[in-house]
């Protein structure tokens, strides 16, 4: 049920303070994190050669964003497949790798042939599904169901953020052997529980049957409204947010029907700096972490080519990112660096909701798409 909320991607991303608490409870401690899906083969998962992340669409992306943490905290190399990419090119696979299958469904069929090929080669197969007694939940040796809740509307909102969120606590899991690590995991532990509480994004929930009440959302509405007649939006990210920008530019892409393209703010001089001009809308994230001065020259060399930016910052950090007076801001509340993707996203996912309810398109049912996609 939609309940007060005109539509269910609307609905699903301000349940998020409500699904984020449901995906850490009773696994997020002190001490650590106790994961019962992954007791068992904890010994097997810290031995493993490498993490392979497989998925598609968002899910991929919640895996791209995992993927730092999980280097860092683990120290196992992690490589990144798309399902399909991985089978067209039947990429090498070993007995000594863990792959990771990530699917809010469970039943995507690209998903679960990898799944298949992934087994016929001896890896550890884990699961990292919303979707109890899925087929993918039911054919992994081992696995996490995220727990977020029924999402209804195609584009997925707060599955992605509470994948991220099961993933941290599987990086907490493999890495807890390290003593090295421990201030680290202590401090992600507490980025973990902060978040269903944080600030602004999170938690301002719309609270009538008037939509935007609230700051943020609001916000979101008005950026909307001024980039309702855009041909294309670009947003740039990098490090942590690198799948920040694309998933971003995904939601835009799927439900508002706007190219939008999300880009790694390295590669701009390779090619992208060639579309900036003074009409094309560029979002930069620029958010604290150790890639925040190289955004902020990013953000300089846009500038002095007359770009039309939309900065996203750390909250008071508007001076230090540098912007002219004709760029937009959005400021976001700071959390532990490897968790911010988990509130970056969010006003990106309300600007593709506003973005598709001002240009008039079918909001949970976007054209052409499937909430499950269950062939090849
Ligand atoms: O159910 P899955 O997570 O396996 O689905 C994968 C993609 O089809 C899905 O994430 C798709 O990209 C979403 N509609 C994006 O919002």
């Amino acid at each position: 049920k939609k309940g007060s909320y005109d539509h269910f991607m609307q609905k699903e991303i301000h349940e998020q303070p409500h699904s984020l608490t449901t995906t850490m409870r009773g696994r997020l401690k002190d001490s650590g994190v106790v994961l019962g899906g992954l007791k068992e083969h904890l010994k097997t998962l810290r031995r493993s050669r490498r993490v392979i992340f497989i998925g598609c669409g968002t899910s991929y992306n919640a895996a791209l964003a995992a993927r730092p943490f999980v280097e860092e905290l683990t120290g196992i190399p992690v490589t990144m497949e798309v399902a399909s990419d991985l089978l067209d090119r039947q990429g090498p696979i070993y007995r000594e790798d863990t792959a990771v299958f990530v699917s809010q469904s469970g039943e995507t069929a690209d998903t679960l042939l990898a799944l298949e090929y992934a087994l016929e080669k001896g890896a550890l197969c884990v699961g990292v599904t919303n979707t109890v007694g899925s087929t993918l939940s039911r054919k992994t040796h081992c696995g996490i169901h995220i727990n977020a809740g029924c999402e209804i509307g195609v584009a997925s909102t707060k599955a992605y953020t509470s994948q991220i969120v099961v993933m941290a606590m599987i990086a907490l899991a493999i890495g807890s052997d390290q003593l090295s690590t421990q201030p680290r995991r202590e401090s992600i532990i507490t980025g973990l529980s902060s978040l269903p509480s944080m600030k602004n994004w999170i938690n301002d929930l719309p609270c009538s049957q008037t939509k935007c009440h609230v700051s943020e959302d609001a916000e979101m509405k008005d950026l909307a409204s001024s980039l309702i007649d855009s041909e294309s939006l670009l947003v740039f990210g990098r490090g942590y947010n690198y799948a920040t920008a694309l998933e971003g530019a995904l939601k835009v892409k799927e439900v508002a029907l706007m190219h939008s393209e999300g880009m790694l703010a390295g590669e701009m001089k390779h090619g992208p700096l060639a579309l900036v001009d003074e009409n094309l809308p560029i979002i930069v994230i620029a958010t604290r972490d150790s890639c925040f001065s190289k955004q902020k020259s990013v953000i300089q060399q846009l500038l002095s080519r007359k770009g039309r930016l939309i900065i996203m910052c750390s909250e008071g950090d508007i001076s230090a990112v540098g912007p002219s007076a004709s760029c937009r801001v959005i400021q976001v509340p700071e959390v532990a660096d490897c968790l911010q993707p988990v509130i970056n996203i969010i006003p990106l996912q309300l600007l593709a909701y506003h973005l598709t309810v001002l240009r008039g398109f079918d909001v949970d049912q976007p054209r052409n798409l499937a909430k499950s996609v269950t062939t090849q």
